[in-house]
C-alpha cells in the first residue's frame, strides 16, 4: 500500500482555518487529522463539535479524528455525526475497549486504537483483529511541535509483526514529531499513515512538504 499523509490541523492557523483547509484539499494529503483534547486525559484543550462540523463542510478528504478524552464512549455518536471517517480512542482511556471499537464500527465509522509512548504493543493482542487502525503516539499527547521519541520505531516493527501474524486488517498510523528525517525510517518500520503538524504548518510551503512526505 502506498502510505497516506494526514496533516494535523492542531498546528494550522485558526484565524485562517479555511485557507489551511483549502491548502490541504489541493495538496497531496490523504486525510485531515483532527486532535480533540479535553483537558483531563491530556493537559490541554483543543476544539470540539462546532469546529469539526465546520471543518467537515469544507474538507474534501476524510476526517481522521483522534480523541484524547476520558471515557470517549460518551461522545462517539456525536463525533460520527459531526463527519468523522476514522474515530481513534486511546487504549489508556477506555475501560471496555472491545465494546468501544465495536460501537464505533456499528455507527459506520472506522475504529482506531491509540497507544501512548509508555503502553506496550503486546496489550493489543486481544483487540488487534477488531480494529481498522492502530495509532502509535511518538510523543506524549497534548501538544504539537514536540520531539520525536525514537523508541516508537521498534514499537512499529513489533506492531507490524503482530498484524502479520494475526492477519489483522489494521493500518499503522504514527503521530508526533514526524519530519522529513524520520519519515523514511517510520515507513521502513511499517507505518502506513503519517500524521504531521508542525513539520507541515510551520513551513513556508506547506503543500510542498506534504508532497515531499507523500513521495518518500
Ligand atoms: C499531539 C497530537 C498530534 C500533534 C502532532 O497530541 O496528537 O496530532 O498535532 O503535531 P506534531 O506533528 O507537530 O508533533
Ligand atoms: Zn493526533
Amino acid at each position: 500500500m502506498n502510505h497516506l499523509i494526514a496533516p494535523s490541523l492542531l498546528s494550522a492557523d485558526f484565524l485562517n482555518l479555511e485557507m489551511d483547509i483549502e491548502m490541504v484539499n489541493a495538496s497531496a494529503a490523504d486525510w485531515f487529522h483532527l486532535d480533540v483534547m479535553d483537558g483531563m486525559f491530556v493537559p490541554n484543550i483543543s476544539f470540539g463539535f462546532p469546529v469539526i462540523e465546520k471543518i467537515a463542510k469544507k474538507a474534501r478528504k476524510p476526517l481522521d479524528v483522534h480523541l484524547m478524552i476520558v471515557d470517549p464512549d460518551r461522545y462517539i455518536g456525536r463525533f460520527k455525526k459531526a463527519g468523522s471517517y476514522f474515530i481513534s480512542v486511546h487504549y489508556e482511556a477506555c475501560n471496555h475497549l472491545h465494546r468501544t471499537v465495536h460501537e464505533i464500527r456499528n455507527l459506520g465509522a472506522k475504529a482506531g486504537v491509540v497507544l501512548n509512548p509508555h503502553t506496550p504493543v503486546h496489550l493489543l493482542d486481544d483487540i488487534i483483529r477488531d480494529v481498522d487502525m492502530i495509532l502509535i503516539m511518538s510523543v506524549n499527547p497534548g501538544f504539537g511541535g514536540q520531539k520525536f521519541i525514537e523508541h516508537s520505531i521498534p514499537k512499529i516493527e513489533q506492531l507490524k509483526a503482530l498484524i502479520k501474524e494475526t492477519k489483522s486488517p489494521a493500518l499503522i498510523e504514527v503521530d508526533g514529531g514526524v519530519d522529513l528525517e524520520n519519515a523514511p525510517r517510520l515507513l521502513k518500520a511499517g507505518a502506513d499513515v503519517l500524521v504531521a503538524g508542525n513539520t507541515i504548518f510551520s513551513a513556508s510551503d506547506p503543500a510542498g512538504i506534504i508532497l515531499q512526505l507523500k513521495n518518500i
